[in-house]
């Protein structure tokens, strides 16, 4: 595939969305062709999948999550991601596999057995497709749920109703999972202002436009 496929992953209220609309714009402003797209969601089929997962309060596992995740993820890639990348374009995306296995592999507690699951189901449905390049918006969990519980009109509560325990597993495995890959993944302080963030992220990306 000839695009460039990178994700932006993190906990609540990192800013995610503000970041990956102000590199669309940077990319555009050089001639790039830009998907911007998320997870769970992105194609009609995925959409359709989001509100059972990020909204209301279902008791599902972690298993069950991750199920419905993938069979998203499935329909975003087939029908999304896929064809744009083999267009030639960048695919920016706002959440992605390395979400499952922090949350559903490290949210509700450090589980071996879920994490093997998750790699087995992410095989199925992607093979080895990966992402070229994965920007991790590390934040205190205390600062940024305060920033997204401060958002007005977010109904899409359900992880974040999740109790703090929950979200500081998350930071520590997105931190960990980091580790994995040193050149795929950048981690970047979220904890402050707006533009210097973009800085930091338009310097990891001055390396692959
Ligand atoms: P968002 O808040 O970035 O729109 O993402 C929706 C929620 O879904 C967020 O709380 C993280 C969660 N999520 C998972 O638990 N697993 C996943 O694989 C993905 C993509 C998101």
């Amino acid at each position: 595939m000839s695009g460039l496929f990178i994700t932006f992953e993190g906990g609540e209220g990192a800013g995610k969305s503000t970041q990956i609309r102000l590199l669309k714009e940077a990319l555009e402003s050089l001639g790039k062709n830009v998907l911007l797209t998320r997870e769970p969601g992105g194609s009609e089929g995925a959409e359709t999948i989001r509100p059972l997962l990020v909204s209301g309060n279902s008791d599902w596992d972690s298993l069950t999550e991750a199920l419905l995740f993938s069979a998203a993820r499935r329909d975003h890639l087939v029908h999304k991601i896929w064809p744009a990348l083999k267009r030639g374009s960048v695919v920016l995306c706002d959440r992605f596999m390395d979400s499952t296995m922090a949350y559903q592999g490290y949210g509700r507690g450090d589980n071996k057995l879920i994490q093997t699951q998750l790699q087995q189901l992410y095989q199925m449905i992607a093979s080895d497709f990966v992402p070229d390049l994965t920007f991790i918006l590390d934040i205190d969990p205390i600062i940024g749920l305060k920033r997204s519980c401060d958002r007005a009109g977010n109904t899409e509560r359900r992880f974040e109703n999740m109790d703090i325990s929950f979200h500081q597993n998350l930071r520590q495995a997105f931190l960990k999972i980091a580790k994995n890959d040193s050149k795929r993944y950048h981690i970047i302080c979220a904890d402050q202002s707006v533009e210097n963030v973009h800085q930091q992220i338009m310097k990891v990306m001055n390396e692959y436009v």
